[in-house]
């Protein structure tokens, strides 16, 4: 640490992403939750040289032919569609501004979200998650401050019901849910039908799951008029350029190619059915995931060895070493085949008589 840096920042732990290791070939990348597959091919060839040429250009700040294409897809009228780099940036934002009293979230959730309440002096309410990982609206009845709720949650990928995110926001009117809705087309169920209805709501998306995009960063929130007008004075007060004519380009056809979208999000559907059911069956325990991950416990030993036996056989899958979840990694779903070797891998582990050190 400098002697230059602000006292308030001295104690910040950053957020850890997963890692990505530089040579990759030959290993089975499954720890960050990106996709398998390319782009849509559609967004691959709309960026053209000539879209790479007009890189001495500034993006479009309003990004308004992605905001139509989104407001076509979703329903939502332009202006109650915000965009951002990544849905991390427009969670800082809710960070940032939409949490005067506070914020809350569970103790079992994206970690992103206690970093940046370090990060923006916001003070937190973690509320524990059930003994089964669900979220439990009625623990968020006498909470203050701004909800994040990640749905589907991460690492868990269970998901909260519409009845339950319904509840949290009729809790309190003037109390603000974020929804976090990263993995919610693997099957979860989206807030989008309560928008018209609660103006306390406001929805968060990214392209980096189910639209391929990861590397774009894109991602877009939809809320209230008044709640997406303060998302981007956020937004125009810090970097108005903050998605790329690249990632504009490709995130407008990607959301476009609805054929595209539909057969990757159905194929890790199944490949997240095939996983789950075969982790079961060498006697697992795997929560119900509606994402395009799995969350698993291997029998007889704890999630760090077999996240390292794994490693050792060429397959990269992501440990947290947290309380409730040592037992536990996250597998991101990727092609069959790669499932397929993990199941093997995973086979031969808990098979070959491995156990803890
Ligand atoms: C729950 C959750 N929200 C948000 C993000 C960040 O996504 P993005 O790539 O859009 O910044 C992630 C990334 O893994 C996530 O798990």
């Amino acid at each position: 640490m400098s002697r230059f840096l602000d006292r308030r920042l001295s104690g910040l732990t950053p957020y850890v992403p997963g890692e990505q290791p530089k040579g990759i070939e030959g290993l089975i990348k499954l720890n960050t939750n990106e996709s398998p597959f390319p782009p849509s091919p559609e967004a691959v060839a709309a960026v053209s040289e000539a879209a790479v040429k007009d890189l001495r250009l500034y993006p479009d700040p309003e990004c308004s032919a992605l905001i139509g294409a989104i407001s076509e897809e979703y329903g939502a009228a332009r202006d109650q569609i915000a965009i951002g780099n990544g849905s991390d940036e427009l969670l800082a934002f809710c960070f940032h501004g939409l949490c005067p009293e506070g914020a809350a979230f569970p103790d079992i959730t994206y970690g992103f979200y206690p970093v940046f309440c370090e990060m923006f002096g916001v003070s937190p309410s973690v509320v524990p998650l059930r003994d089964d990982f669900s979220v439990a609206p009625e623990d968020y009845a006498e909470v203050r401050g701004t909800v994040f709720l990640a749905n589907p949650n991460a690492p868990t990928g269970m998901f909260l019901p519409l009845d339950g995110v319904k509840e949290l926001l009729e809790q309190d009117p003037d109390r603000l849910v974020v929804v976090d809705e990263a993995y919610v087309d693997f099957g979860g169920e989206s807030a989008l039908a309560l928008l018209p209805e609660h103006e306390n709501l406001l929805i968060v998306r990214t392209f980096s799951k189910s639209r391929q995009l990861a590397g774009g960063r894109l991602a877009f929130a939809i809320g209230s008029r008044e709640l997406i007008a303060d998302v981007n004075t956020m937004k125009f007060s810090f970097n108005p350029y903050s998605a790329n004519r690249l990632a504009l380009i490709a995130g407008e056809q990607a959301i476009r190619d609805v054929k595209y979208f539909d057969d990757c999000r159905a194929e890790i559907i199944e490949n997240r059915r095939y996983t789950e059911e075969s982790l079961r069956g060498l006697g697992f325990t795997v929560t119900d995931s509606r994402a395009n991950f799995v969350f698993a416990a291997p029998p007889k030993i704890g999630g760090r060895r077999y996240y390292e036996e794994l490693r050792k056989a060429g397959i990269l899958v992501r440990y947290f070493d947290k309380d409730r979840i040592r037992g536990y990694v996250r597998i991101t779903v990727g092609t069959r085949k790669q499932m397929e070797a993990l199941i093997g891998a995973s086979e031969k582990i808990i098979m070959g008589g491995v156990s803890e050190k």
